[in-house]
Order: C-alpha cells, then sequence, then structure tokens
C-alpha cells in the first residue's frame, strides 16, 4: 500500500486549503464517502492475503480517522474565523441617541370614565357591568317600557338582525346603561350601590349625538334610601368632578317608565359671548336622568319592594366630558383623528384620583 501516503498527503493539504463548508463535504465524499478512494481501498482488504490484510487494515482506519479529524478541526476553524469575522464587521454604536417615538395618549371618554369611577368608589359604589347587545326584555320590558311604549321608539333602537325562520326573542343594541341595574339586581340582590359605565347605542347623528356614546348608570339600594340621598350624592359628584366647591344643582321634575319619582338635573352654568361656563351665572345646563326606582323594575330584578327602596340615575359620559373639557363636536370623539387625541388625550400616568386632583 505505497500509495497509502500520497492519498494521505492528497486530502489533508485539500482539507486545510478548504476556503468553506461546501468544499469540506466535496472533500469528505471523495475521500471517505461510500464510493470515496478511501472506502474503495477498504473494499480491496477481502482480496488480499491475510498477512497483507493484517498491516492494511488497520492503516486504512487509522487513514480514515486521521481525515476525519481533519475534518473537524478545520469545519471549527472555519467557523472560529466567520465569528471573527462578523464581530469585525457587525457592531452597534451603543452611544447614538435613541429614536424618538411619540407617546399615545388617553382618550377623553376613558379619562372622565376613570374620573367618575374615582369620585363614586369614594362614595362607596362599585363597578358594575353588563352585555351590549341585550335581549329587549332587559332593555325595555324589565325597566317598564311595554311594547307599545312610545320610548321605544323614541329610542332610535338598532335591532339585531333575524331569520324569516329564527325566533329567538329580539336582541337590541342596549340604547341605555339601565339594563345593568337589573341584572345586577337578578345577581347580587339588595342592599347595593354600584355604577355602570359603557357604550350605548341609538340611531342618531349631529353636532351633539353619535350612533355609539357613553352612559355611566347609578344604582342604590337599601331600606331607607330618599330623594335626599340621591341629591347629595349628585352634588358630591359634581362639585368633585368640575371640582368647584358647592356648584349649583336644579331638580327638575320629568317622566321615566323606570322612576317614580323621576327627575332631570341640570348644573349651573353661564353663557358669556358664546363662551360656556359651568358653575357660575344663572344658566342652566341638563345633565342626567333620575329618581326613585319603581317597584316593578325592582320585582323584575328579583328584589323585595316591600322591604328595599332606592335611587337610580343615567348620565352621559361624552357629554359631561365636552362640558369639563371644553370640547364643542361630539362626532370628533370617534373620528381617531390623531390632532384631536394630541390635543385633548391625557398623559398616560396622569391617572385621576381624588388626592391629587381628578385631571392636570
Ligand atoms: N336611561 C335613561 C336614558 O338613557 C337615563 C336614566 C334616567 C337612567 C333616569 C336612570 C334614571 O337610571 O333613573 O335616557
Amino acid at each position: 500500500m505505497d500509495g497509502l501516503d500520497a492519498v494521505k498527503k492528497k486530502y489533508l493539504d485539500g482539507i486545510l486549503a478548504a476556503g468553506d463548508e461546501a468544499a469540506l463535504e466535496d472533500l469528505r465524499l471523495a475521500a471517505i464517502g461510500k464510493k470515496g478512494e478511501v472506502a474503495l481501498m477498504m473494499r480491496e482488504l477481502g482480496r488480499m492475503d491475510p498477512e497483507e490484510r493484517k498491516t492494511a487494515g488497520p492503516a486504512l482506519n487509522a487513514l480514515k480517522d486521521e481525515i476525519n479529524s481533519a475534518l473537524a478541526a478545520r469545519k471549527a476553524s472555519l467557523g472560529d474565523a466567520a465569528l471573527e469575522e462578523r464581530l469585525a464587521t457587525e457592531w452597534l454604536d451603543v452611544t447614538l441617541a435613541g429614536r424618538t417615538r411619540r407617546q399615545g395618549s388617553i382618550h377623553p371618554v376613558s379619562q372622565v370614565t376613570e374620573e367618575v369611577t374615582a369620585i363614586f368608589a369614594d362614595m362607596g359604589f362599585t363597578v358594575a357591568e353588563g352585555p351590549q347587545v341585550e335581549t329587549d326584555w332587559f332593555n325595555f320590558d324589565a325597566l317598564n317600557i311595554p311594547a307599545e311604549h312610545p320610548t321605544r321608539t323614541e329610542m332610535d333602537t338598532f335591532y339585531m338582525h333575524r331569520d324569516a325562520d329564527d325566533d329567538r326573542p329580539p336582541h337590541v343594541l342596549r340604547t341605555h346603561t339601565s339594563p345593568v341595574q337589573i341584572r345586577h339586581m337578578q345577581a347580587h340582590g339588595a342592599p347595593c350601590r354600584i355604577i355602570a359605565p359603557g357604550r350605548v347605542y341609538r340611531a342618531d347623528y349631529d353636532q351633539t349625538h353619535t350612533p355609539m356614546f357613553h352612559q355611566v348608570e347609578g344604582l342604590a339600594l337599601d331600606k331607607a334610601l330618599s330623594m335626599a340621598n340621591l341629591k347629595w350624592v349628585l352634588e358630591e359628584f359634581f362639585a368633585a368632578f368640575f371640582e368647584i366647591d358647592g356648584i349649583k344643582t336644579r331638580f327638575r321634575a320629568s317622566h321615566f317608565p323606570f322612576t317614580e319619582p323621576s327627575a332631570e338635573v341640570d348644573i349651573q352654568c353661564s353663557w358669556v359671548n358664546g363662551q360656556l361656563k359651568i358653575g357660575e351665572g344663572d344658566d342652566w345646563m341638563e345633565v342626567l336622568g333620575s329618581g326613585m326606582v319603581h317597584p316593578k323594575v325592582l320585582a323584575a330584578g328579583g328584589v323585595d319592594a316591600e322591604k328595599y327602596q332606592g335611587f337610580a340615575f343615567g348620565m352621559g359620559i361624552d357629554r359631561i366630558a365636552m362640558l369639563k373639557y371644553g370640547i364643542p363636536d361630539l362626532r370628533a370623539f370617534f373620528d381617531s383623528d390623531l390632532r384631536w387625541l394630541r390635543h385633548y388625550g391625557f398623559a398616560a400616568l396622569d391617572a385621576p384620583n381624588l388626592h391629587a386632583g381628578l385631571s392636570r
């Protein structure tokens, strides 16, 4: 086997000179692959006489091992060289200034919802929620608004589509947050003290109406609650919300099917040169509906009207946001115009709370 040294030299030199992994693989196949040169020589062993085989066998095995380790060593050094090269060329200047990204802002509706929640939480109210797609029973019947009642048409209700053969009761997009009263009473009974902020829907569109808007409902039930408690709670609320001590309110007799008696509540304001100011002057601005919960509504909620009574109110969140922050057009609330959001939005870290002030 004189040729062995020449074969060895050919492959070891080749491996050392290989410039990449593909070249190494070609050499591996040519030398020790199934049909490689060394493999073919090994096949010759069968034809040798035993003496000759004794020396040729181990020599061929040793050659194969040597080629294998040369391949592994070269592969490792190629890898190292590649890494060196990347380390030398790919680098990052950590002293460069960062790319500035504009911060988002909190939408006035979210901000005001948080403010309202903070104020009522301070008076012991918890937050309740209900679905935006309601059955007409929760949205109307349970609130003492029977099928033929004019309120159903006045509210410009969106009805969910029904196929001709679908006989489920009608579903609506809730027209107010009042159905949450019923759901809360059914689930938790009395006594209770809750507010329920959320989205409501009516087919209406102009400067002060959008098809989707926000309300906050209030409900307080106990054994001896009266209109006086309602008045105190609302006056506390307006004083805190508008940050005006002793802000005047006016309760006007009104009518809602779900309260008896019912009152609409106005807050004191002035109009000077087309400028609205809350908490001064002798004009009035209507801000909410309220009253003592109707016994039929208590019954629909499974509450014993002989034992419990209480008050409820409903107020437009977008509306009081417009009043507090001087925003003239409701439609712009939902246009997602970045300029508007930057102008009227709030810093994310300014979470409203009663001690630091509601907003800055
Ligand atoms: N649900 C009424 C509306 O959307 C507002 C309202 C009035 C709610 C009186 C009440 C209430 O809870 O007592 O116009």
